[in-house]
């Protein structure tokens, strides 16, 4: 394993050691208003989160709605965790009702812009974007009815329901609606494809999927209709789907399958009583992908999650609500308005625009479409108009944001702007750089947060008002989190010293399985090393006691934010008829990180073209989406193997690259099969 910061594939420039040594101290002015505010509180709070993990979450959890008190804040059974067993709550209730009870009903909750430019005929050119403001009361009522037009439909409690929709209030209101039932949800993200829809339709055998006719990005309607009616040609479990009109685009109804939204809801009920969970309850399936085979549906239940998404919001980005003062005029009394870029189809859209940002009392906001529509500055008008304080967003975006230059930022008064995240992927010391200089202008604090779908919620991540930051470190443990380096014994490795990183005690909102998996999620997570949490991410701790991600250990590769199977991948390739086998490696990306290389070896007879090369390529992001289409084909008459026949995907990183290959190379079967692949060109 190499020793550099980033991911393993990147290198180490002399520049990144450098960067090590430039450490970045919250200002003080920063601090005397923070949460936290110091590193010694910090400290204290770390170590009696660790010495008394029930006490300290007791107190957090205490501060929520629950319906009846816990018994026991935590039974643990390695790899078994139940937290606040007995207790009752409801995380809609929390999200919303909690804030009515408080008197503060009429302060906005979301805010929502979509991406089109419309104008007052709803011409998508010129005037104003769309905007929509919900407050607690308005979204108290949207999520009712719709809650209630799920239980009309037949939706149960515990019902899995698939959610496939675009960036518009719905999708949070939906979601909200499942919780408020006890309904729970599936959400996948709108640019998958049919096929993923069909995957995990039958895996969470869920009978209902909501949607949408469209949704904007980029200018154009993304037929999400369309998706779902080809997904379900390819089951038939799904007997109801509920459709949003956003796009008024041509889709197809069936009759007795498919209802319009606004009928469903035009005749609800705007009451709905949030059901009564128990805290164990599960409340969401979330997809992710593994390194072999197909994605896992990581699950997320209800009291644990929302308790760590609550805390590690509020410190993580240090957020204020509106204070009852002077209203709009002063900016403490105004608090913060959050916006995170991510889709909420990603557990960082759940955790971290939903279900963590609502019980603080916060805006958060919500944006449909994509950052360069109509131009590259779509992004730093949002933050100019509306005022945001707290941003989050990937390396990969902040990397095009770089390529693009500045002069698009400097159209607009950003200057609202007090705290930056990161999150998906390590970022690199020179795009921490620009992201402190040109949209912090030097003065906001960058929160880094390492974590993951399975941990539900921030593990390793700076807090803004204590912590001192280096380039490319996601620096220390949250409170609760006991995370260490460690060998393959266990055992922790020294200064420096790369590793395996582990999590050894459990924390709320850990994960609580695979669905449907039980030897899969003991394979995955608990099995690596005795009696410890395994992520999956090789690290190492600095003299500082700072955590450098070094990517991952597996067979995942993480493009542009987006965790991907290489398996996965490889799969979709060989189910095109040309291809009889492949392999996929990472290498690394300018703006993507890390961009997908393809190898593969074509049936018998058929010729090799750079037209069929676009087909496969094509095949991959119809059959996975997009995302994990390969930048890079190669054909080879054979993969690089070793004589028992596994693929030496080393050597193929090293090619994909552009690397000379300097491993060992004895166990290769076939030496030339390598020189003719370095001659290739993509
Ligand atoms: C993997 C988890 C957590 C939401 C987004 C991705 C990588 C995530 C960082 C970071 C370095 C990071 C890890 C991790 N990762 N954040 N700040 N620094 N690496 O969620 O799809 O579950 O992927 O993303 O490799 O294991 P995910």
């Amino acid at each position: 394993m190499s020793q550099t910061q980033g991911s393993t594939e990147s290198g180490s420039t002399m520049e990144s050691i450098l960067d090590e040594h430039r450490h970045f101290k919250p200002s003080k002015a920063f601090s005397s208003n923070a949460h936290i505010k110091s590193m010694a509180e910090y400290e204290k709070m770390h170590k009696r989160s660790v010495d008394d993990p029930e006490g300290f979450w007791a107190d957090v959890a205490s501060e929520l709605h629950w319906f009846k008190k816990w018994e026991e804040v935590l039974d643990w059974r390695l790899p078994d965790a139940k937290w606040f067993v007995g207790g009752t709550t409801n995380i809609c209730y929390n999200c919303i009702d909690r804030q009515i009870d408080a008197g503060l009903g009429n302060h906005t909750a979301i805010v929502w812009e979509g991406e089109p430019i419309v104008d007052e005929d709803g011409h998508h050119a010129g005037g104003e974007p769309e905007v929509r403001k919900l407050s607690y009361y308005d979204l108290r009522r949207e999520v009712s009815r719709f809650a209630n037009a799920l239980k009309g439909l037949g939706v149960q409690k515990g019902d899995v329901v698939t959610i496939y929709m675009p960036m518009v209030p719905e999708l949070a209101i939906a979601m909200l609606a499942c919780a408020r039932i006890g309904a729970v949800h599936s959400i996948i993200f709108g640019g998958f494809s049919a096929s993923a829809i069909r995957d995990r339709v039958e895996d969470g055998k869920s009978k209902i999927v909501i949607t949408a006719d469209g949704g904007w990005r980029r200018g154009k309607v993304v037929p999400l209709k369309d998706n779902v009616d080809e997904a379900l040609t390819l089951t038939d479990l799904v007997d109801t789907v509920v459709v949003l009109e956003r796009c008024q685009n041509d889709i197809h109804m069936v009759d007795g399958r498919d209802h319009w939204w606004s009928d469903l809801t035009a005749t609800a009920s705007e009451h709905c009583p949030a059901e009564e969970m128990y805290s164990e309850d599960l409340l969401f399936i979330l997809y992710t992908s593994g390194s072999t085979g197909k994605p896992k549906g990581i699950m997320h239940t209800t009291g644990g999650y929302m308790v760590y998404t609550y805390l590690t919001s509020r410190y993580t980005f240090d957020l204020h609500p509106r204070q009852l003062c002077d209203e709009e005029l002063n900016e403490q009394c105004r608090g913060d308005m959050y916006w995170c870029t991510a889709d909420i189809g990603w557990i960082t859209g759940h955790s971290y625009i939903i279900y963590g940002l609502l019980p603080n009392r916060v805006p958060t906001l919500m944006y449909e479409g994509a950052p360069d529509f109509p131009e590259k500055d779509r992004f730093w008008d949002i933050i100019e108009r509306h005022k945001v304080t707290k941003f989050y967003t990937a390396p990969t975006a902040i990397r095009a944001f770089m390529k693009w230059g500045r002069e698009w930022i400097d159209k607009h008064d950003i200057s609202s702007l007090k705290v930056l995240g990161t999150v998906g992927e390590p970022i690199n010391p020179e795009a921490w750089m620009w992201y402190h200089k040109v949209i912090g202008n030097e003065k906001c604090p960058i929160v880094d947060t390492w974590w993951q779908t399975e941990t539900g919620g921030h593990m390793l991540t700076p807090l803004p008002g204590a912590t001192t930051t280096t380039p490319g470190s996601c620096t220390k443990p949250f409170f609760g989190i006991d995370a260490a380096v460690v060998n393959s014994e266990g055992e922790e490795v020294g200064e420096n010293e790369g590793g395996i990183l582990v999590i050894r005690k459990p924390w709320p909102s850990m994960l609580r399985g695979i669905y449907g998996n039980r030897e899969r999620f003991i394979e995955t997570y608990w099995s690596k090393i005795e009696g410890f949490y395994t992520a999956g991410d090789g690290a190492r701790k600095d003299e500082n006691g700072n955590f450098w991600i070094m990517g991952r250990i597996d067979d995942v590769i993480v493009v542009a934010g987006h965790n991907l199977g290489t398996m996965e991948v490889e799969s979709a390739l060989v189910s095109h008829d040309a291809v009889a086998e492949a392999a996929v490696v990472g290498f690394p990306h300018e703006i993507k990180g890390t961009g997908i290389a393809a190898f593969a070896t074509l049936v018998g007879g058929i010729e090799e073209t750079d037209k069929l090369k676009a087909e496969i390529r094509d095949h991959v992001a119809k059959e996975l989406g997009p995302i994990s289409k390969p930048d890079k084909l190669r054909f080879t008459p054979a993969l690089p193997k070793t004589r028992s026949g596994k693929i030496m995907r080393r050597l193929l990183r090293d090619i994909a690259a552009g690397r000379e290959i300097t491993g060992d190379v004895t166990t290769l079967e076939d030496k030339g099969i390598v020189e003719k692949l370095q001659k290739q060109t993509d």
